[in-house]
């Protein structure tokens, strides 16, 4: 906000020169930002993020305040429980949060031997639903300096692809209603999938929205030759899309949709699909880039808030190390910057320092290849930072 007030202006030579508007710049409201480091590499790549937003805050005159939230084991750890009422109250009071990641090792870490409602995994889907984050977006794309990682081959690749997955957070398969039971002497689990089509059409509306930003084309994937769910799925699809004339709409069986990511990802620009496709397709879509130490999500409801976290893992097996790639973490503060904030033009220069920093060659070890200079993790917060 700018305060305009008369007064008289001094010249360098000391002279008063004339009465002139003199503008002072009062401070901008400090935007609240949640932080969830997390468990195994989390902590470590939410530091550089942080890193990175100090460096934006200081270079935009803008102010962040931040609130550290316990999630997943670092709350078990704590209060015996992977998200209390009050971390998500914390949560719901700020204009964004940033999430490193949770969980860890399934075999040999003791939050496994809690009931399944307790433990870390638990905790995430409590907050994406406790927030009503139902729309998560994923992109995947191939960055031109890292090529050499991704798994497809050459003609296949091509110039490139560039796609985002859009998917349902917040109904469908892991939020239905689940038992094991004894039936007859014989152990039976049951998990129910359900979608009303108020879901169905608040997160197809958002991947048209997204399709229109970008090449407008939207495949709705869905099981429709067998589930229900799925057949409602499309019928709301096809509604929705009435209202978007500009944007072409196929719809896509999964099973075909998780080949025809690795037999031509070019095809796709904005995948809509539920909540379990999307959560395979997904770590698919970004597999293929070669590169899941680099993609970023953002979880949505209407409005501005949003929940950023990187697509991958907690990779308890090399946290602590100073190993772990901060890049996804760093583009999904990037992504919080220009969804939540509306800091389009920090968010550009946050994304410009990542393709400058690997311009430059600089790699973390997981997307280390011949010739390039390999960096740690605080490493790479740090020649990222610098760029900005
Ligand atoms: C993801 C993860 C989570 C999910 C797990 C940890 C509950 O796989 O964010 O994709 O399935 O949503
Ligand atoms: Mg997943």
């Amino acid at each position: 906000m700018n305060v305009y007030k008369p007064g008289n202006v001094k010249h360098k030579t000391g002279k008063v020169i004339h009465r002139r508007i003199e503008i002072e710049r009062v401070k901008k409201m400090a935007f609240k930002i949640g932080v969830i480091r997390g468990d195994g590499i989390g902590p470590e790549i939410v530091g550089e993020a942080l890193k990175v937003l100090q460096k934006v805050s200081e270079k935009y005159s803008q102010e962040f305040e931040y609130t550290e939230i316990l999630l997943g084991g670092a709350s078990i750890d704590v209060h015996g429980e992977p998200l209390t009422k009050e971390a998500l109250a914390a949560a719901k009071e700020c204009d964004a949060v940033l999430m490193g990641s949770i969980g860890g090792d399934t075999t040999t870490s003791p939050w496994y031997k809690l009931p399944a409602n307790l433990r870390p995994e638990a905790g995430l889907l409590a907050i994406r639903k406790g927030l009503g984050l139902f729309a998560n977006m994923r992109p995947a794309y191939l960055y031109e300096e890292l090529k050499d990682a991704c798994p497809l081959k050459e003609e296949i690749i091509g110039d490139g692809f560039d796609l985002v997955v859009m998917r349902e957070l917040t109904g469908g398969l892991y939020f239905g209603d689940r038992k094991t039971t004894e039936e007859n002497g014989l152990l039976t689990a049951v998990d129910t999938l359900t979608y009303n089509e108020e879901e169905i059409r608040r997160i197809a509306i958002r991947g048209f929205d997204i399709a229109m930003k970008r090449r407008k084309k939207v495949t709705s994937v869905d099981k429709a030759n067998v589930l229900d769910s799925s057949r409602l799925w499309r019928k709301v699809v096809n509604e929705v899309a009435e209202d978007y004339p500009e944007v072409e709409l196929n719809h896509m069986l999964v099973d075909n949709c998780a080949m025809q990511l690795v037999r031509d990802p070019k095809q796709f620009d904005v995948i809509l699909t539920e909540n379990m496709f999307g959560d395979i397709l997904s770590d698919e879509a970004s597999m293929v880039t070669g590169s899941i130490g680099m993609l970023s999500s953002a979880s949505l409801k209407e409005g501005s808030f949003g929940l950023y976290e990187p697509s991958h893992g907690s990779a308890p097996d090399i946290a602590g190390k100073n190993l772990a790639n901060p890049i996804a973490t760093i583009l999904s503060a990037a992504m919080l910057l220009r969804y939540s904030l509306n800091m389009d033009e920090a968010a550009d220069a946050v994304e410009a320092a990542v393709k400058q920093v690997l311009k430059e060659g600089y790699r973390t070890v997981d997307i280390m290849s011949e010739g390039m200079t390999q960096c740690s993790t605080t490493e790479m917060g740090d020649l990222i930072a610098a760029r900005i």
